[in-house]
């Protein structure tokens, strides 16, 4: 079964559940701006994700410890005008839910109220767990994000594959289990093995959504500037390049300038 763009509408959180339940497998990519996120949409991806990354691929950060909620509030806003169809999710990004659930409901708010997103996603298990509670009884829809959890570099010392031990992997599924309950609608598995991700998508009812965690999970996710091949110095094994963008771009930018050199841009029809 494949998802035609015409098929939804409008994609909700009702409509992510029901393609788990149909089988149908959900496709996820980030955006951060304008342009980017009108060629998604249209081209009927299922949910955009305002991914904290945009610490790495737009900000030029190596982690994504320094992003702030008016930063993440500013590009979900910017992404909100050109997204129709898609479900669209902004990350909470760190320190903006892990003080108290006071400061985390109010942030989690301004998120819905001043960007449009439809959802957030937050990172970790138990720990969150009251939080995801209060935040689905409001009416904020939650996605999880469980194993490599990028907010958690310095504690994890390493981009490695999580969860390759037994007692990593049995803390990922207790986890999941937990999220679920507490109400989330989604939980992304990020660098867990594949065998791994197949049994949490197994045990749990809501929507599983790997990025370096197999073929098993309801849906997948890619850092859109990846897939592009923005970054020809990034190419971990998990992402497939659908593009090659950095060299369609240097190449153009190469002509351009030669051209303005030697005068032959721009020509009478390119004038007034
Ligand atoms: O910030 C992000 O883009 C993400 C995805 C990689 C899932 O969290």
């Amino acid at each position: 079964m494949s998802t035609q763009k015409g098929e939804y509408k409008r994609i909700t959180t009702k409509t992510i559940l029901a393609m788990k339940e149909k089988g149908e497998k959900i496709a996820m990519l980030t955006a951060y701006d304008f342009s980017t996120a009108r060629l998604l949409d249209d081209a009927g991806v299922d949910i955009i994700l305002v991914g904290d990354s945009v610490a790495n691929v737009v900000q030029g950060l190596e982690t994504t410890i320094p992003v702030t909620l008016d930063e993440m509030i500013y590009h979900s806003k910017i992404v909100r005008r050109a997204v129709k169809r898609a479900m669209l999710v902004a990350d909470m990004p760190f320190m903006s839910y892990q003080v108290d659930s006071k400061e985390a409901v109010r942030n989690a708010g301004r998120i819905l109220k001043e960007s449009g997103a439809e959802a957030v996603k937050m990172e970790g298990g138990k720990r969150i767990v009251p939080l995801i509670e209060q935040l689905v009884d409001i009416g904020i829809p939650v996605m999880g994000h469980l194993g490599l959890t990028p907010q958690s570099i310095y504690k994890f010392g390493t981009y490695e594959v999580r969860a390759k031990e037994t007692k990593e992997a049995k803390k990922l599924i207790e986890d999941a289990k937990l999220l679920e309950k507490a109400g989330v609608f989604a939980i992304v598995l990020e660098k867990i093995p594949e065998e791994l991700a197949a049994k949490v998508t197994a045990s749990v009812q809501c929507v599983t959504i790997g990025i370096g965690a197999g073929s098993h999970c309801d849906g997948q996710v890619l850092v859109t500037n990846d897939m592009l091949g923005m970054n020809e110095l990034f190419h971990p094994r998990f992402v497939r390049q659908y593009a090659n963008l950095s060299e369609v771009m240097r190449r153009a930018f190469q002509s351009y300038i030669s051209e303005v050199k030697a005068k032959k841009f721009p020509n009478k029809n390119e004038s007034y």
